[in-house]
């Protein structure tokens, strides 16, 4: 709900065309039709209030898009609003939204048949104990359960699980980059080790975030002594890789590839049946 004062005085109208567009500085954007009296008011007065509805607020929003400011005062409708004081504007603010933000004018610019009307956010705030009110194909709803993200759950030995525990150092998602070299049942590996031990897996690293992965891999092979051809296409493997209550989301992306010379390193192919990991990857 956009609350704003002027040549109309105080008003709110109901828009779901708004959103953030900034974090640093704070801007929303809100795409407001040319004969809204809240597009009269913000034009002169440069200011204007955010008022992000919760879902007990459906009457509200019902008045303030279903009626003009040149039809009544929806501010003064009986049992219906309750004002809140602004701190840096003079449009009036709601009370009960999840939030406030109050906004000065940076720009307006005219796309297609609506205007989009951006504000800086000079004060906010937010109630985290509201829930917002969803608007969706003319119906107002309420937000649902958290969709979980699918991963492929894989338990593994306690090594390998310390292995990339140690990797992720702290990170939610460890992402790794893989080449995914294939002959039959079996896949071919390289062999990683530190003081305490060695673990051998498929051919991998962790590629700096904002790198071609691609290239980055490409790279590493090289260095490793491995000649690969690569292919284009990226596979996505999301997975929680698992020993005893301990868990560690790991994202690889594989690119499938063909060694070039196959008969220098015959002892690195493993049977993917023997390594839950590998099982996992290549599935
Ligand atoms: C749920 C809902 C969402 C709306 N979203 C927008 C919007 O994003 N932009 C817009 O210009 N009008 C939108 N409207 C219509 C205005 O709220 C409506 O035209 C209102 O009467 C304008 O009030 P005013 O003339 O007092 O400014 C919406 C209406 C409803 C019911």
């Amino acid at each position: 709900m956009i609350t704003s004062t002027g040549p109309l005085r105080d008003n709110v109208m109901a828009a779901e065309w708004t959103m953030q567009i900034s974090y640093d500085p704070l801007l929303i954007a809100v795409f407001i039709h040319p004969d809204a009296a809240t597009f009269k008011n913000i034009k002169k007065t440069k200011e204007f209030g955010v008022n992000v509805a919760a879902d007990e607020q459906t009457p509200l929003v019902n008045i303030s898009g279903g009626y003009s400011r040149i039809e009544i005062d929806k501010l003064k409708v009986r049992n219906s609003f309750n004002i809140l004081k602004p701190r840096y504007i003079k449009a009036p603010l709601i009370s009960g939204c999840i939030i406030n933000a109050e906004c000065k004018l940076v720009t307006m610019k005219k796309l297609g048949d609506h205007t989009m009307v951006v504000g800086k956010v000079v004060a906010i705030k937010y109630d985290k104990t509201k829930n917002p009110l969803v608007y969706h194909i003319g119906k107002y709803h309420r937000i649902g359960s958290v969709i979980e993200s699918f991963r492929q759950v894989v338990k593994i030995n306690k090594m390998t699980f310390e292995w990339f525990f140690a990797q992720a150092d702290g990170r939610f998602v460890l992402k790794c980059v893989g080449a995914l070299i294939k002959s039959g049942k079996r896949v071919f590996i390289s062999n990683y080790a530190t003081k305490n031990y060695s673990y051998m897996t498929i051919p991998y690293m962790i590629p700096k975030r904002g790198s071609d992965h691609a290239k980055v891999l490409q790279m590493y092979l090289k260095q490793s002594g491995l000649r690969v051809k690569l292919k284009h296409t990226p596979i996505i493997k999301r997975l929680v890789v698992k020993n005893k209550s301990k868990i560690q989301r790991i994202n690889f992306i594989l690119f499938e590839g063909k060694l070039r010379s196959e008969s220098v390193i015959q002892s690195k192919w493993k049977s993917v049946r023997t390594d839950a990991l590998l099982q996992a990857i290549t599935s």
